[in-house]
């Protein structure tokens, strides 16, 4: 199973794929992983040595031009899957359909539960009491596609928003492997 795995921060998710990966333990090959900006992210692939590019919309003419360019970069390594770990950006639905059942988002919460860029500040803020990690596939809605799995992560008393992202972060990363693996053994549809 080819992937392209597309970032835009630290890429913590994308260092628990890479390090899967190198042992043995996913049996993924990881095409290429793009960014819509240069981060940390990016640097963690070149460490790598895996292929990397960043498509960013201050270069593009409008939100539509950035979307096909974007579309156009990930088509060219053929991927079976896309895995948008921590990417920070909404894709038009032609690019959805472009890889239709093929993208899958990590989110820190329990969606359909606080979707969006602050999904984690947006939990806190609400005082639940418990929270969470979703793993799905992207639709072309924000954070409303298919769940393929979920964790919950209990908030805690004194949390503050880095503290609770940081021990969902720790779920999110072996969830998001054990999830792209069951995708490469057929285990999800
Ligand atoms: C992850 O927690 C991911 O769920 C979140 O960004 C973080 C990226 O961390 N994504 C979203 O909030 C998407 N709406 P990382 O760069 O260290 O992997």
């Amino acid at each position: 199973m080819r992937i392209v795995v597309m970032v835009s921060g630290s890429g913590t998710n994308l260092q628990s794929i890479l390090d899967a990966v190198q042992a043995d333990l996913l049996d993924v090959e990881i095409a290429a992983v793009g960014a819509d900006k240069p981060c940390r992210g990016i640097e963690r692939a070149a460490d790598s040595g895996i292929e990397n590019f960043v498509v960013s919309p201050s270069d593009h003419a409008d939100r539509a031009a950035w979307n096909r360019a974007l579309e156009e970069k990930i088509a060219s390594y053929a991927p079976d899957y896309v895995i948008f770990a921590g990417f920070m950006r909404i894709v038009d639905a032609d690019l959805v359909g472009r890889f239709e059942g093929r993208i899958v988002n990590t989110h820190p919460a329990l969606l359909p539960s606080f979707p969006g860029a602050h999904g984690v500040r947006d939990a806190l803020a609400h005082g639940v009491k418990i929270t969470g990690v979703t793993v799905h596939v992207v639709d072309s809605g924000v954070d409303t596609g298919p769940i393929l799995a979920q964790a919950a992560v209990p908030v805690l008393d004194g949390d503050d928003e880095e503290a609770l992202h940081e021990r969902i972060k720790a779920q999110e990363r072996s969830l998001l492997v054990t999830t792209i693996k069951n995708l490469s053994g057929g285990a999800i549809d």
